[in-house]
């Protein structure tokens, strides 16, 4: 971790107050650089990973992350159920200063009932989507990927950037930004999905040819076609899309000749499903992901 977080006490203005100062790497301020040119999103200088320095009272900072309301944060607190920094903070009105932003993303620090949160002003999270998930709030006939999110981030109304089908694994973002979701969905800004898929039958070349060339699919006159199509096995193939339209691989394949056995998303962007991300596990996405995910 380049940015360390280092905690001090001290009193000022007759209130406690936490002073949070870190090393800002020079890789920050890179990152901070290419966040700025990650075109298409509001004006460009946008950066949900740093802020000037912003104090926030305790009882606005458990509000805002989505433990409840404002009565229920208050309860928290003053119920000695809220630390920071080691020491338990019963007073709601104490101040600190959430602006402070390591180069990998992670900002303040707190505890509620002995769970580690940080605050984040916006979330952004990636998800290892297992088989046997719908991407929906209220789930027709399996559960829903929002289980799989601790409460806060459910009351914090984060939602799925894109949907997954309930069978396919992988790579799945969330966020409460909608301008953040709307950008990385919309197919004008042509963000690539790759799909790492499992075919019934074996593919052929003719098939590769045409996905890349475009096939008409039953809802639109205008071919979809796949930004790149390789081979990976005589049954697999790997698939790069800059579209999402609903069931898009399986009828893809379908309007081929083929049939999908099995489906897994890799990679978003250049943002890679990492390795350790066991499935059904989530993480919050760092400053560094953040760019790459949005990034052809
Ligand atoms: N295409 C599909 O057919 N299903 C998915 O889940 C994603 C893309």
């Amino acid at each position: 971790m380049s940015g360390v977080v280092l905690f001090s006490q001290n009193r000022l203005n007759g209130r406690r107050t936490v002073q949070i100062s870190q090393r800002v790497a020079i890789v920050g301020r890179f990152l901070r650089r290419d966040w700025r040119s990650f075109s298409g999103y509001g004006n460009g200088t946008y950066n949900p990973f740093y802020s000037a320095r912003f104090q926030m009272k305790l009882e606005q900072i458990l509000f805002s992350q989505g433990f409840g309301s404002r009565k229920l944060c208050r309860q928290l607190i003053v119920q000695g159920d809220v630390a920071v920094a080691g020491a338990v903070c019963d007073d709601g009105a104490t101040e600190f200063d959430v602006s402070a932003t390591a180069a990998d993303g992670n900002g303040f620090e707190f505890c509620v009932q002995a769970v580690r949160w940080q605050y984040h002003a916006k979330a952004y999270l990636m998800l290892h989507k297992p088989a046997g998930y719908e991407c929906s709030q209220k789930p027709k006939s399996h559960r829903s990927v929002y289980s799989l999110l601790p409460a806060p981030l459910r009351e914090r109304n984060v939602q799925a950037v894109g949907r997954l089908d309930q069978d396919t694994t992988g790579l799945l973002l969330f966020s409460d930004d909608g301008q953040y979701i709307h950008r990385m969905t919309s197919p004008r800004h042509e963000v690539p999905k790759i799909y790492e898929v499992m075919t019934s039958e074996a593919v052929t070349p003719e098939q590769v040819q045409r996905l890349i060339a475009g096939v008409v699919l039953d809802d639109s006159p205008d071919p979809v076609r796949a930004l790149a199509c390789e081979l990976a096995g005589q049954r697999a193939l790997q698939l790069t899309l800059t579209s999402g339209k609903y069931h898009q691989v399986k009828r893809m394949l379908a309007a081929v000749g083929n049939h999908v056995e099995s489906l897994h998303r890799s990679r978003i962007g250049r943002l890679v499903l990492p390795h350790d991300l066991a499935p059904g596990q989530w993480r919050w996405l760092t400053a560094e992901e953040f760019v790459l995910a949005g990034t052809r």
